[in-house]
């Protein structure tokens, strides 16, 4: 079978041939319909990621590690883990029973493989229990997952919606998906603390952060009061670190400001089946818009160096022979 193999840290995928799977007992082969590739994908090849490791221990090695497969008997389904070497970048995977489960009606091969960064949006509900009429500020809204939370919180009952990136024309977009007003984080750093503070209104209840690093160290400096009366509370959602791994809390901050911090896996799992079912619900109905760009696994060496397609989530459609 053809698959995207790398052959050394940080390369670009190459299509090839590779020894076709074989199934044990307790595992099924699966045609793979769709694989989005993710910035986590790319961290992983370039050993960049917490889980890099195994990936780069087993090279050569085929990337990604979930998608969108149709089993022998023609069900379509989700499926994950898989371990390196075999990763989902091929025309076929082996899967183990129990790591695949159907996809609803309706919803196509490459919108599934794109659901869970919609399910990332969900943590505002699940992790940070927003209730409607609450303001949510979307950090990093100009990216795929930012524009699906963006939807998200008005779907959910958001009372208002604000929206950070560094693009002017990728922010004034986000006006259409429901953000009441945006902030550009490409400033120098007292403008965004105060741009910050100006957008808040009475204050941010929920955050769904993508970025970390330099934008929510300001965040967080902006929370802290400007008198001695004590801030009103924050739930911060964190989800992604694509402006930095790491930055600084003043301790002001967490002292004065209310700010509580969450992880985006917090009550995931229990609240996992109703996030998806309601992501469906929305797809199906129109109102939640994935945006994806599908290019054939020939093509991988050009799609996994793809820097324009802000917003738009790139899918892998294989399209293998039926067997
Ligand atoms: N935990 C999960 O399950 C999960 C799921 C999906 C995503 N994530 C994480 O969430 C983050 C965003 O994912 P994504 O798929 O939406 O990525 P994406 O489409 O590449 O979007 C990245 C966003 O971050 C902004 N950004 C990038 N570098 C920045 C910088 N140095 N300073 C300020 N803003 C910056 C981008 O702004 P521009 O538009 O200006 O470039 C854009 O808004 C990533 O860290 C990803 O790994 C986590």
């Amino acid at each position: 079978m053809k698959a995207a193999v790398v052959d050394h840290r940080g390369a670009v995928p190459v299509y090839r041939e590779v020894a076709d799977p074989v199934a044990a007992q307790g595992e099924a082969i699966l045609r793979v319909e769709a694989v989005a590739v993710e910035n986590v994908d790319r961290a992983i090849v370039a050993g960049q990621h917490y889980t890099s490791a195994p990936f780069q221990a087993a090279l050569p090695a085929i990337p990604c590690f979930d998608g969108i497969g149709r089993t022998p008997g023609g069900t379509l389904v989700g499926f994950g883990g898989l371990e390196p070497p075999r990763g989902a970048l091929a025309e076929y995977v082996v899967v183990t029973e129990g790591h695949w489960a159907p996809i609803p009606e309706g919803i196509a091969p490459e919108i599934a493989a794109v659901m869970s960064s919609a399910i990332t949006g969900m943590s505002m509900r699940t992790a940070a229990e927003l209730k409607p009429g609450e303001t949510v500020l979307v950090q990093g809204a100009t990216g795929v997952a930012g524009r699906l939370a963006v939807q998200i919180a008005r779907l959910l009952g958001a009372g208002r919606v604000v929206a950070t990136g560094r693009d002017a024309a990728a922010l004034a977009s986000l006006a259409e998906l429901g953000a009441d007003a945006v902030i550009t984080t490409d400033v120098a750093d007292d403008d965004l603390v105060r741009a910050y503070r100006d957008a808040a209104g009475d204050g941010y209840d929920v955050v769904v952060d993508f970025l970390w690093g330099r934008p929510t160290h300001l965040l967080c400096e902006s929370l802290i009061p400007e008198t001695f009366a004590l801030g009103t509370p924050t739930r911060l959602v964190q989800v992604g670190e694509s402006a930095g791994e790491t930055f600084e809390i003043p301790a002001r901050a967490l002292r004065t400001s209310g700010l509580e911090i969450y992880g985006a896996a917090r009550n995931l799992m229990a609240g996992m089946a109703e996030a998806y079912g309601q992501v469906v619900e929305w797809v199906r109905a129109g109102d939640l818009v994935i945006d994806v760009t599908t290019m054939p696994l020939s093509t991988i060496a050009e799609a996994w160096q793809r820097t324009d397609l802000r917003g738009s989530r790139l899918v892998i459609v294989p399209d293998a022979p039926v067997r």
